[in-house]
């Protein structure tokens, strides 16, 4: 059956964030320091997260899961969990393009170690992969991201195109005084190693409250600055996914912005979140959660899953506030929500 919110959309996409761990610290989502981990006991078990996204996929149809961090290759044995999930089916009778198959598996990495891991994770059923990269200078990447991991991360994405994942994306957050020089240059290099860049809209869901509008680069001047070096057209459809995207006039490609604080896409939205800690939430910038961690823990049935995943996404939200006075951001930063 569909898992249909109170506006009449139908839930599709589960992210699961595997860890609230980090090998990085970008400004835009950690601070530099302090930051306190779960305990290992309250992060849920591979077991735990295959028994939730079996009802996800056997009872609701969904049919595509991503796995979000921290950083998600940090938490051991992760193609264990990609092969455990690459068992799932979608039902033969639903009208999923995935109909009868596996969902669509995806992973958010920062791609630092993810040449360690590439090979493995494909194996055991991973098809797709995005991968941070907000700027192309090695000093500009200690300060973004307060690691010298800039090397290892352009191998990383060369790792991911080697192991034959496919697309190949990219994601760079674009802010204002750090890294909005460099659009076109990242563009550039989507071009030329074939990949889909997306630059993301900066959020308020960085740890240290340093989101200030001002240093946002809205969705029409990214797109501006492209357009005048690399000539573009929409490509129309965008979906439920957060995405906007382009096509080069020229046939270089695909390339994309995530517009969410100047052309919110929360109407078309289809996704829904678990945290590491087992927390259920319906948007990313939602202040609830449900505890399903303490009704698996308490040997709930499967029916009583369900029936608590079915009364958290009757609550989902038309859309985030961000552009409203009244916005309350979340309690917990990007890396606890997953991104
Ligand atoms: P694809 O399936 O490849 O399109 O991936 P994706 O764009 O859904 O996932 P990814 O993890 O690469 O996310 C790219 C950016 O979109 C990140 O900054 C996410 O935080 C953001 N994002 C993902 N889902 C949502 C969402 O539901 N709402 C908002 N506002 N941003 C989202
Ligand atoms: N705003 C926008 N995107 C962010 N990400 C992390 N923090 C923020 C933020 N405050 C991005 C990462 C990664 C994805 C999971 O979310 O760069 O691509
Ligand atoms: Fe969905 Fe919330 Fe993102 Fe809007 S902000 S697209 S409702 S998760």
């Amino acid at each position: 059956m569909d898992l249909v919110d109170p506006f009449g959309r139908t839930i599709r996409d589960l992210r699961i964030s595997v860890t609230d761990r980090c090998n990085f610290r970008c400004t835009y989502c950690m601070p530099a320091e302090g930051m306190q981990w779960l305990p290992r006991s309250e992060v849920l078990s591979f077991e735990e997260i295959e028994r939730l996204a079996r009802i996800f996929v056997e009872r609701y149809e969904v049919d595509g899961i991503r796995l979000t961090g921290g950083e998600p290759t940090v938490r051991a044995h992760l193609p264990v969990l990609v092969e455990k999930l690459s068992h799932l089916r979608v039902p033969a009778t639903s009208s999923s393009a995935f109909a009868g198959r596996k969902p669509d598996l995806a992973l958010t990495t920062n791609g630092a170690t993810f040449r360690l891991v590439a090979h493995d994770l494909r194996s055991a059923g991973l098809d797709r992969v995005n991968i941070s990269l907000d700027t192309l200078h090695a000093d500009r990447f200690l300060q973004m991201t307060r690691r010298d991991e800039l090397t290892r991360v352009l191998d990383g994405i060369e790792a991911a195109k080697e192991a034959g994942f496919s697309p190949v994306k990219i994601n760079a957050v674009v802010e204002r005084g750090s890294n909005d020089d460099e659009v076109v240059d990242l563009a550039r290099f989507g071009r030329e190693r074939g990949v889909e860049v997306r630059f993301i809209e900066f959020m308020p869901l960085d740890a240290e409250g340093g989101w200030d509008r001002s240093k946002v680069v809205s969705q029409d001047e990214i797109v501006a600055a492209i357009d005048a070096v690399f000539p573009l057209e929409p490509v129309p459809a965008r979906g439920a996914a957060p995405a906007d995207r382009w096509r080069y006039l020229d046939g270089g490609g695909l390339v994309g912005v995530v517009p969410t604080v100047t052309k919110a896409f929360c109407g078309d939205c289809d996704r829904v979140r678990l945290t590491a800690d087992g927390q259920f939430r319906t948007c990313l910038f939602e202040t609830r959660e449900f505890d399903l961690r303490a009704l698996l823990r308490d040997g709930a049935s499967d029916d009583d899953l369900a029936a608590e995943i079915e009364r958290a996404v009757g609550t989902k939200w038309a859309g985030h506030q961000i552009n409203q006075v009244n916005f309350i951001r979340p309690k917990r930063s990007m890396s606890q929500i997953g991104g």
